[in-house]
Order: structure tokens, then C-alpha cells, then sequence
């Protein structure tokens, strides 16, 4: 007889207490509170047939999104398919997720996850991994409709309520509906203020709408509630340091930087992401990071052949442009052109957007600025097929900027300036811009 768990999904295994036990792993990872995998880990100690245990502890894996980790995945893949004859159709959802991310088709594992979620809408977990995959896969939209889609399920007496309106105000966001996704943002953080995934949705809106001094306020208030015991902190606090230097406060954001986001030590390839993105930003807007690019290129530069997953190559090439590693820099273009050519998911973002970023970028690092523009203006349009938010993709945005300003072309500077003012008009960042785009010569075309 089947077994349920805390939400009312079937789960088959006999030991409803096992089934209790990840109904909490589920929740840390939902709150991105540590830790979900050793709190699985300990459960496939006593339980080593809990296929539903090893299903969950593949899609953690998968959506880590970094190569170091691939080998656990393979592991806990291989381990529930060998006891797939066991699973009922859910978990056996969850398995061919797993598989698919593992062979590199991540948008067949995301649409699978997304299936569990349809046929079992309060299956959290199903429709957090497909959230965190639709993410990685830049699916905007998705990230808000697939909440969309389970939420008449949902309502406050179900345990996880607020994990899910998180889930729907970073949605939301990225659909564009600011309002609403604050509102929806708030509402979850304040059900469980250590929601880090509830207060990051509610600081991308204040990102997106240039309220930075509300953000350095939120996130500095709200810290003490989601930073302990979290895996997400260094995220929060990547986005704190944004709203710092969008309140000319770069030495703020370096103080982020050094005692917080690399406060892990850059294990993962998440955590060199914005480690990458916000030395990126700062160096951009002429202010000296010393000596921090080198860690970041050291840790970027055992993955440079890896191919998993282009953004993550992208950021890897700001750091080798940072450290000036030339020789590096080819050697990961080149590899992210090979992956062009293959198949999969990555192959599509490295074609489509991870080539030309990657070159971009570079050409950008020797000072080549027509060209960084000609890799990276085409690219605008189409970022998100490489994955990331808005805010992420924005380093795009800032390095055409930049880039036209060094270049002293007039009409593509107040182009780009004119864009970024649109939608933050008291940035100082971009009115720094705007005044350096002013001195330069009008030339006309034609
Ligand atoms: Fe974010």
C-alpha cells in the first residue's frame, strides 16, 4: 500500500518516518537552508532502497549546474534507476528528469519535472526543480506560468505555501509584473522569513526598478532572518553588493564581496558566478579589485574544458580577461565552440549565445571595442536562451555601455545610455554614463 508524504503525494517506500525525514530535505532546499543533501545523505545511510531519497538527491545535483558535481549525479541516477521497477510514476517522472539533465538534454529534465508538478501540483519539489531549471534555461515566462499553473492548489493550509508564492513573485519578476511580484514576494517572506529564495525575488523587483537604497536597506535588515544557515546567502549578498554600487558605494560592494560572497570559498561554480559578475561590474566602472580576480580565474580556469553549462563559461571569461590570461581566454573559446557543434541543451546556448559572449568578451579584455560590440549587440535579444535573470544578463548591457563610451562612438553610447536610463533613471551608474557619453563627438552616419 502506498505511503504519502506530508503534502499528499504518493511516495512508495514502507517507512513513513523515512518519507517524514525527506519531507524535511525537501524544506531545507526549498528554503535553501543547509542542508538538504546531508540530511539525504543521512536518510540513504539507514534507508539505501528509498528511491524517492535517491530521485531527489539527482535533481539537486542536476540543478547545481556545475561538472564538479557530476559525478554524484551519476551516482544517485544510477541508484534509483536500478531500483526504478520499485518507483510508482511519480518518482519514476523524477528519475527520467534526472537522466535527461544528465545526458545534457536539460530542457526534456525540466519539462519532465514540470509534468510531476502538473499531475501532482503540490509536489513542491517537483516544481521547484523544474523553477531552477526554467531559470537556468533563461524561460522567463515559465518561471512564472508553471507557479501559475499549481497554485490553485495551494493555499495557506498547506504546508509550503510560502515556498511557493516565492517561487511566484520571482516569476513575477522576471515576467516583468513588478507590483505583483512584490506583493507576492513580501507575503512569502513573511511567512517564513527564512525563505531565501522569497526575499531574492523581492530584491531582484527592487533591482529591476532601481530602488537601491531600499534594496541595501531590505536585504541589510532582513539578513539576520535568511544568511544563517543558508547556501543561498552569497547570492543575497551578490545583490546587496549591486545595490551598493548603485548608490556609489563601491567600497561597500568590495566589503561584500571579500567577507561574504566568497565567504564559501568559491567551491561551486554558483558562487564564482557572482564572485565573476560583481568584480565584473566593478572593474567596468574603473574601480581597482586588486588582486581578487585571481582566485576566482584559478578555481574558473579547472573548468574551462568542462562544457556543461555556457553561462557559466561566460562568467569564467571575465575573470581571464581580469587576470588578463590570454592564453586561457582561447582555450575556453575554443572549447565552447567545439561544444557548439555537438548536441544538447548547452550545445543550442553555446551556439546561439555563449560564442559570441565569450568572444565578445575577450575582445573587450584587449581593448578591441568594435568588435566586443559587434560579438555582444547581436546577443542583447537573445540572452536569455543562455539561462540567468534579468539582473545577470544585464553585465551585457553594462559592457556595451562601457564599451561604446571607450570606442567614442556618440550614437551607440547615447543609444545604450539612453536604454539603461529608461528603466533606471537616478541610477548614478548610468548618469555617470550618460555624462561621459555627452562629452564625446556627434558623428553621423551616411
Ligand atoms: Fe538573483
Amino acid at each position: 500500500m502506498s505511503k504519502f508524504d506530508k503534502r499528499g503525494n504518493p511516495v512508495s517506500y514502507h517507512s513513513q518516518s523515512a518519507i517524514d525525514d525527506l519531507d524535511k530535505a525537501f524544506e531545507l532546499l526549498a528554503a535553501y537552508q543547509a542542508d538538504p543533501m546531508a540530511a539525504t545523505d543521512a536518510i540513504l545511510a539507514e534507508h539505501p532502497d528509498f528511491v524517492m531519497a535517491h530521485a531527489f538527491r539527482a535533481g539537486m545535483f542536476a540543478t547545481a549546474t556545475d561538472k564538479a558535481f557530476e559525478a554524484e549525479l551519476i551516482k544517485s541516477v544510477t541508484a534509483a534507476e536500478a531500483l526504478a521497477g520499485k518507483a510508482n510514476g511519480r518518482e519514476q517522472l523524477y528519475i527520467k528528469a534526472a537522466r535527461a539533465w544528465l545526458d545534457g538534454d536539460f530542457e526534456r529534465g525540466v519539462e519532465l519535472w514540470g509534468r510531476v508538478s502538473i499531475a501532482y501540483p503540490r509536489d513542491l519539489t517537483a516544481l521547484q526543480f523544474a523553477h531552477v531549471g526554467d531559470f537556468f534555461l533563461g524561460y522567463s515566462h515559465m518561471l512564472r506560468d508553471r507557479v501559475a499553473r499549481v497554485l490553485p492548489h495551494w493555499d495557506r493550509g498547506v504546508p509550503g505555501y510560502g515556498f511557493v508564492l516565492g517561487m511566484y513573485a520571482f516569476g513575477l519578476e522576471e515576467a516583468g509584473e513588478y507590483a505583483l511580484a512584490e506583493e507576492n514576494g513580501r507575503e512569502a517572506y513573511a511567512l517564513n522569513p527564512q525563505d531565501g529564495w522569497a526575499a531574492h525575488a523581492v530584491a531582484h523587483v527592487l533591482e529591476m526598478q532601481g530602488r537601491a537604497k531600499e534594496g541595501v536597506d531590505f536585504l541589510g535588515k532582513t539578513a539576520g532572518q535568511w544568511a544563517p544557515n543558508s547556501l543561498f546567502a552569497y547570492h543575497l549578498f551578490w545583490h546587496k553588493a549591486l545595490f551598493h554600487i548603485d548608490t556609489n558605494d563601491a567600497g561597500g560592494a568590495l566589503n561584500l564581496h571579500d567577507e561574504k560572497v566568497s565567504a564559501g570559498g568559491f567551491g561551486q561554480a554558483l558562487e564564482l558566478l557572482d564572485g565573476s559578475a560583481l568584480l565584473w561590474r566593478l572593474q567596468l566602472l574603473g574601480h581597482d579589485v586588486g588582486e581578487r580576480w585571481n582566485d576566482l580565474a584559478d578555481k574558473w580556469e579547472t573548468r574551462l574544458d568542462d562544457g556543461y553549462y555556457v553561462f557559466n563559461d561566460a562568467n569564467a571569461m571575465m575573470a581571464l580577461v581580469g587576470t588578463q590570461r590570454t592564453d586561457a581566454q582561447k582555450r575556453l573559446i575554443a572549447s565552447v565552440k567545439r561544444r557548439a557543434s555537438g548536441q544538447g541543451t548547452n550545445a543550442m546556448m553555446c551556439r546561439e549565445v555563449g560564442v559570441p559572449a565569450c568572444e565578445g568578451l575577450a575582445a573587450f579584455g584587449r581593448g578591441d571595442y568594435a568588435l566586443s560590440i559587434e560579438f555582444l549587440s547581436p546577443v542583447r535579444a537573445k540572452a536569455n536562451r543562455f539561462g540567468g535573470s534579468h539582473a545577470q544578463r544585464d553585465m551585457f548591457s553594462w559592457t556595451l555601455t562601457e564599451a561604446a563610451i571607450r570606442l567614442g562612438d556618440r550614437a551607440l553610447a547615447d543609444a545604450f545610455v539612453a536604454e539603461r536610463l529608461s528603466w533606471k533613471p537616478e541610477s548614478p551608474v548610468n548618469r555617470a554614463w550618460a555624462a561621459r557619453a555627452a562629452t564625446l563627438k556627434q558623428v553621423r552616419a551616411g
